[in-house]
């Protein structure tokens, strides 16, 4: 793209709400970005098909293009700067990890510390939580790592839980509030209001 505004590429592998709400922020101005390119492991992921709908590059990770070289070579041909990570059930590989540290954020349905790691996503991690009898949830965004939701915390919301809540119900009380996290904190780190080191 030849305006000033970074390229972002997203990795997702469901359904893609939290895509749909970086390009509406980006359409809003809300988030200085072109989302420049979506990419997921799931060929069949809906989110793919709203990437097409706006006419977004939009790519499925078979075996090959997944590994880090080729993922590389892929996100340097879009001129890609930063990464979001919508939902995306893998871990980068790497190479991808380390040549965009401190430019990749992940969001995760949860407080996190609490309720994170391998195997803590969709509707386990909203079951852990009831299970737990949490009084709050909410949405995190955090810099991505080698290892499931761990690096550094950048922003939360909080949400309550209530006593007859189920799953899907606390789901989307969270949902709706990764919507409009997800580009603030991606709009922050863009124009470095986060000290990374
Ligand atoms: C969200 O709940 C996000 O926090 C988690 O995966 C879900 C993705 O939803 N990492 P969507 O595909 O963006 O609708």
């Amino acid at each position: 793209m030849s305006d000033d505004k970074p390229n972002v590429a997203v990795f997702l592998s469901g359904g893609g709400s939290n895509l749909q709400a970086l390009i509406d922020a980006t359409k809003a101005g809300i988030l200085s970005a072109n989302i420049a390119l979506v990419l997921s492991n799931k060929s069949k992921a809906f989110g793919l098909e709203r990437a097409r709908n706006e006419e977004i590059p939009a790519v499925f990770l078979g075996k090959t293009k997944s590994d880090g070289p080729k993922l590389m070579e892929l996100l340097n041909k879009h001129e890609i700067k930063y990464i979001a990570l919508a939902g995306y059930l893998k871990l980068l590989p790497v190479e991808v990890i380390r040549e965009f540290a401190g430019r990749i954020i992940n969001i995760h349905p949860a407080l996190l510390p609490k309720f994170g790691g391998k195997g803590m996503y969709g509707h386990h991690v909203h079951e852990a939580v009831l299970a737990a009898g949490e009084k709050e949830s909410g949405p995190t965004v955090h810099l991505a790592d080698e290892i499931y939701d761990n690096g550094r915390i950048l922003e939360q919301m909080k949400v309550p839980v209530l006593d007859d809540d189920t799953p899907d119900t606390l789901a989307a009380r969270v949902l709706e509030k990764e919507h409009s996290l997800f580009p603030r904190v991606l709009q922050k780190l863009i124009k470095g209001e986060y000290s990374v080191d």
